[in-house]
């Protein structure tokens, strides 16, 4: 066994060649099929970049209201799935109510092993449009409330407000969750994204790729740490405390949630750009209390262990901010993900190569049963 070619976690492995985006450690930067994130979150709306992740480039005007026409189309959940829902234990955590329903979206598809081109984006429509009000459905289920049918003459992020609140708020607060979901659509091979691509590669469906995706997103290396910063924002509780608070952790070694990157070691590309809107968000609705203790963990991380804030980070008390339950934080980031998992999904159906690395076997050497 040579454990010299062995890189744990697949670190720094490259496994394939990917069109759909670009992350560029080296100038903390990220590009959408050639297109900056930054320039896409200042002008276009989260269905343009849903859009140009899936078919390569943004829509012109007709091929733009011709996608949102068939998404809004697809918005209502099957009476089958509504009952689903109202089964659901009332405790699950929502990644694992969401993970559940999409698994029945798949049982629910005529189509479901055929993987043509046409009908994968169809699907991925399908998934788009159905998984917030999935989302937004069991948020209103687990708290006794009844499920709000979704409207079909507003955009993705309005239509989640509106199903989870029965309300639009202010379009501070509507852009600040537009653009969390342009900046958490796609990012390359990331640990949900290869999940799905694994799956993919056995020539599996769309349904059960993103099914095992949503699982891998799930944990808190990955997805799951929005929530955790938040968790952990309430902890601290004031920005007097988040020095000493810092210091505990650091002297427990524990992982500070929200910072850390495998790619990128000097700063998140996504990360200014959601600061800006979370704090035009935050000025709206005057309340700085967590971006005041974001600011001297932000400060103290870097300058103690050089370690930058990820996307998570801003994101987690931006939702907050919002109004969103905390376990509703990573289901967000699966209503965006969505897009760059089909995608990629899209991108391993046409140039598929079953996904099958080796291991160095490290056991005991072969022996007997019988001596
Ligand atoms: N808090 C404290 N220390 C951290 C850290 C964090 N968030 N992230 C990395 N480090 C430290 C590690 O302890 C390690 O130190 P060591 O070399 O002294 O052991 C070093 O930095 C390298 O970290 P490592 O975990 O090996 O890097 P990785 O590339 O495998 O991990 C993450 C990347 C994302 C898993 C990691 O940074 C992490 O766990 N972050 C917190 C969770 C998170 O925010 N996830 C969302 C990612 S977008």
């Amino acid at each position: 066994m040579n454990l010299e070619k062995i890189n744990k976690g697949l670190n720094g492995v490259t496994v394939d060649y990917s069109a759909i985006s670009k992350v560029m450690p080296e100038t903390n930067s990220l590009t959408y099929r050639g297109y900056a994130v930054e320039e896409l979150c200042e002008h276009c709306s989260f269905e343009e970049v849903a859009y140009l992740l899936i078919y390569g480039e943004l829509p012109k005007l007709e091929e733009l209201e011709e996608f949102q026409t068939k998404e809004r189309e697809k918005r209502k959940l099957s009476v089958e799935q509504l009952q689903r829902i109202h089964y659901l234990p009332e405790a699950a955590h929502p990644m694992d109510t969401l993970r559940t329903c999409v698994s029945f979206l798949g049982c629910e598809d005529p189509r479901l092993w055929d993987n043509s081109e046409e009908t994968s984006i169809d699907k991925f429509l399908n998934l788009l449009a159905k998984i917030p009000t999935i989302i937004a459905g069991c948020y209103r289920h687990a708290a006794n409330q009844d499920i709000i049918i979704p409207k079909q003459n507003i955009s993705m992020a309005e239509n989640f407000f509106y199903m989870c609140f029965g309300e639009i708020p202010a379009k501070e607060v509507v852009k600040a969750l537009e653009v969390s979901l342009i900046l958490y659509a796609e990012h390359s091979f990331n640990a949900s994204t290869f999940t799905a691509r694994v799956i993919a590669s056995t020539t599996s469906d769309m349904y059960s790729a993103v099914t095992g995706a949503i699982g891998a997103l799930k944990g808190p290396l990955h997805g799951g740490a929005n929530e955790q910063v938040m968790h952990m924002l309430m902890e601290i509780g004031s920005a007097s405390k988040a020095e000493r608070w810092l210091d505990n952790a650091f002297a427990e070694k524990k992982k500070v949630m929200g910072f850390g990157h495998r790619v990128y070691k000097n700063g998140d590309s996504r990360v200014p750009t959601m600061k800006k809107y979370a704090n035009l968000m935050a000025d709206y609705i005057g309340d700085h209390q967590w971006r005041d203790i974001s600011e001297v963990l932000e400060q103290k991380m870097i300058k103690d262990k050089g370690i930058y804030p990820n996307l998570d980070f801003p994101a987690g008390p931006a939702y907050y901010l919002m109004g969103f339950d905390i376990d509703v934080f990573t289901p967000i980031f699966v209503m965006s993900r969505i897009t760059g998992w089909c995608a990629h999904i899209m991108e391993q159906y046409a140039d598929n190569k079953l996904i099958r690395p080796l291991s160095a076997y490290s056991g005991v050497e072969q022996r007997k049963v019988v001596v």
